[in-house]
């Protein structure tokens, strides 16, 4: 896919402000400091599309960027932060369950793991939540270039395993660097078949 154009369009914490839209979108999500902005910028070829915040977990935004007219791609706020009170956590939980139960343009989510760590409750528990609620996702594992071929192998293969203990069927795994663009190909095939289907069923 060719970026013509990548639009901040606006940042909210309310759902029902959000774009009203029929084009598809794309939603990330990721604990904080796994590479989301990174990817965000490495996907759009942007230095700084996405806002990197100095204080995480603060700012509890849902921001809209509007790729090549066609689709919008959602950098949602982050979990999993070390120092956040439990009201915080909340309404962190209440803004994003919100999102994506309500967001009807919303096509797929993409979870963003670092792919150095085993898997995380927070992680799992997320997942499993998506799953109950049949919203479909896609993982992709994070700094990539941080992990020779063997050890990045052993831990997909080790976060297969985890999964398998409670799922039937594996998710798509996507592996990227913000370094190398490993899997940027990957990311926009998936959207762009998904947009295709999309058009066709207009
Ligand atoms: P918060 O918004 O603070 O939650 O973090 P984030 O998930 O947006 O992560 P961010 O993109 O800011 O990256 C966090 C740190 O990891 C930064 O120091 C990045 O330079 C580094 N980083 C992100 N992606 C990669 C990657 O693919 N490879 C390597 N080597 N470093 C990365
Ligand atoms: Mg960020």
């Amino acid at each position: 896919m060719i970026i013509k154009s990548a639009d901040f369009v606006i940042s909210n914490q309310e759902v029902s402000k959000c774009p009203k839209t029929d084009l598809p979108e794309y939603a990330f999500i990721g604990r904080s400091n796994v590479g989301k902005s990174s990817l965000i910028n490495m996907l759009t070829n942007r230095k700084k599309l996405a806002k990197t915040s100095s204080t995480p977990g603060k700012t509890q935004l849902i921001n809209h960027y509007l790729i090549n007219e066609e689709w919008y791609l959602v950098d949602l706020p982050g979990y999993g932060f070390a120092k956040i009170s439990k009201s915080a956590r909340e309404k962190w939980g209440e803004l994003i369950h919100q999102y994506l139960m309500k967001r009807k343009n919303l096509r797929c989510t993409f979870i963003l793991i670092d792919a150095r760590i085993e898997p995380q409750k927070i992680d799992l528990e997320f997942m499993e939540w998506l799953g109950i609620n049949q919203l479909p996702f896609v993982i992709v594992f994070t700094k990539s270039d941080k992990l020779n071929k063997t050890e990045l192998i052993n831990n997909i293969e080790r976060y297969k395993s985890t999964l398998l203990e409670k799922w039937t069927e594996l998710p798509q795994f996507i592996v990227s660097s913000s370094i190398t663009s490993q899997g940027r190909d990957a990311i926009y095939d998936l959207i762009t078949d998904t947009n295709n289907l999309d058009n066709l069923n207009k």
